[in-house]
């Protein structure tokens, strides 16, 4: 069987191309950057846009709604922001100008642990938020931050567990080696408790190698706020983690920048989602989304939204906020006609039978 191998929607395919234009190669660098050799990249956007559907007609369906919940969070669509370093090296504006547009578009954003702006904009905005933690090695320095993110408004923390290290390759596209260093923003927020030109600072502030399942319990009793766990792909860690206190868990590869020759999110999702099925936490997924058909093959699979990451850092290189609205906007619109011509009536409620593999029953094509 011949697959499409065209993974993005061509508007998006075209946005990229647009991005890479705009941007000085050292920054479109960092942001295509993959580790190793990118088989996990690629393998991921092949496998999202292998799903295929049957359409069902006459289904009555008029306006699908593409509303739903996030924790707790209402959202007009379940295409989410994703945490993404540097934005601000995409635009100016960075964080508060994906705020901007979440609050437009209805979505919701997540701001790195290395954000290039103060949270309090990112508030400013009204758009919900959650804090993306890197545990650092000065577990004091990582409360502080949290403690800033909890009276900024965040809703929830996102725990990112799957890059306790860089390899080589990812090494030398690190925003510390680039030639314009003013481009670069490094966790700005903590910059007045750990001055970054400071070595010893710098040391502080490195990712903990050593984060176990107690450092769950650790941020959600500090903040208050439900955790999801970022960088989950075996189901046995997905349940470990809400065991551990996670109202979540976000299965992702990073993007194809963690483990390379890991499996993908899409070939890991369905078996996250029935290890959690009963326990009350939510199944996130990302890595490797480029379109509406593979929005919705994830909540078919019972992911409860997604999240984009480069998408963003595109629509943000080209049209700042607008841009940004662009491409959730593009997806949900692209999600809505899927939904309408798959007989789909309501993004949370989607039947795994929608995908052709999942009952249709003559079997995939
Ligand atoms: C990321 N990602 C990321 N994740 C995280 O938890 N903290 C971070 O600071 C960053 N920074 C970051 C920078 C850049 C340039 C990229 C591309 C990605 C990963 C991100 O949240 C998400 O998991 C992936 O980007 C999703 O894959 P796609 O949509 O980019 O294919």
């Amino acid at each position: 069987m011949e697959l499409n191998t065209a993974a993005a929607s061509g508007w998006l395919t075209d946005l990229e191309t647009a991005a890479g234009r705009s941007l000085p190669d050292f920054v479109a660098g960092y942001f295509a950057m993959t580790a190793g050799g990118g088989t996990t990249h690629r393998e991921g956007l092949r496998d999202w846009s292998a799903s295929r559907f049957v359409p069902r007609v006459l289904s009555g369906v008029g306006s699908p709604s593409t509303a739903t919940t996030v924790l707790g969070t209402a959202v007009n669509t379940p295409v989410l922001l994703g945490p993404v370093a540097q934005a601000t090296a995409a635009h100016p504006d960075g964080e508060v100008a994906v705020a901007r547009a979440a609050a437009r578009a209805g979505s919701l954003l997540g701001v790195s642990t290395h954000a290039g702006v103060p949270f309090a904009d990112v508030a400013a905005t009204g758009a919900p938020w959650w804090l993306q933690v890197y545990v650092m090695t000065d577990r004091d320095l990582t409360a502080a931050l949290v403690r800033r993110a909890v009276a900024a408004g965040a809703r929830a923390l996102v725990l990112t567990v799957d890059l306790p290290t860089l390899d080589t390759r990812q090494a030398a596209f690190e925003p510390s080696g680039w030639p314009d260093r003013a481009l670069a923003a490094r966790g700005l927020n903590l910059d007045d408790l750990a001055d970054p030109a400071d070595p010893a600072s710098k040391a502080r502030r490195t990712t903990a190698p050593d984060v176990g399942l107690d450092t769950v319990g650790w941020l959600a009793g500090l903040s208050g706020l439900p955790v999801v766990v970022k960088g989950v792909l075996h189901p046995d860690d997905a349940v470990a983690a809400v065991g551990a206190g996670a109202a979540g868990v976000l299965v992702s590869t990073h993007g194809g920048r963690a483990l390379d020759r890991s499996v993908t999110s899409r070939q890991a999702l369905p078996a996250v989602v029935a290890a959690l099925d009963g326990s009350g936490a939510q199944t996130f997924v990302d890595s490797g989304l480029r379109s509406g058909a593979d929005v919705l093959t994830a909540l078919a699979l019972g992911a409860r939204a997604v999240f984009v990451g480069r998408p963003q850092l595109w629509g943000l290189a080209t049209g700042g906020a607008d841009g940004v609205a662009g491409v959730v906007e593009g997806l949900t619109n692209e999600l809505r006609r899927t939904m309408a011509m798959t007989g789909v009536a309501a993004a949370t409620a989607v039947p795994p039978g929608v995908l052709a593999a999942g009952g249709w029953p003559g079997g995939p094509p």
